[in-house]
């Protein structure tokens, strides 16, 4: 099943840059990986911190803005103490240049490894 949601233009983040967007039930983290698109949820894992006001350290990871774990964008790995679990991911979907996520799919790279 898919639950494709529109998220944002593609034009309005800019490559290196994160934004919480709102989503039924919640919110999620849009990340802009030099073009690529990854949405993971927005919580910490490790306690209450919104992970799209982190820094997106070694190019493909988030550092939280509170104690400094930080998750692996892409399969929403925990990579760091004191994060030990890992980050909700969702499919991301680019059509004409607007960003949807669906919500009943883990992103490609997280599916992969599991
Ligand atoms: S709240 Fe994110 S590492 Fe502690």
């Amino acid at each position: 099943m898919t639950k494709k949601v529109f998220l944002i233009k593609a034009a309005e983040l800019r490559p290196g840059c994160a934004r919480k967007i709102d989503i039924e039930g919640g919110d999620l983290a849009l990340f802009n990986l030099e073009g690529k698109f990854y949405a993971t949820s927005n919580l910490c894992t490790h306690a209450t911190a919104s992970l799209a006001d982190g820094e997106i350290v070694g190019g493909d990871c988030v550092a939280c803005p509170v104690h400094f774990g930080e998750f692996h964008i892409p399969t929403g790995q925990a990579m760091s103490f004191p994060c030990t679990v890992d980050l909700r991911t969702y499919k991301v979907i680019e059509e004409g240049g607007d960003i949807y996520a669906d919500l009943d799919e883990e992103s490609e790279e997280a599916a992969s490894a599991i």
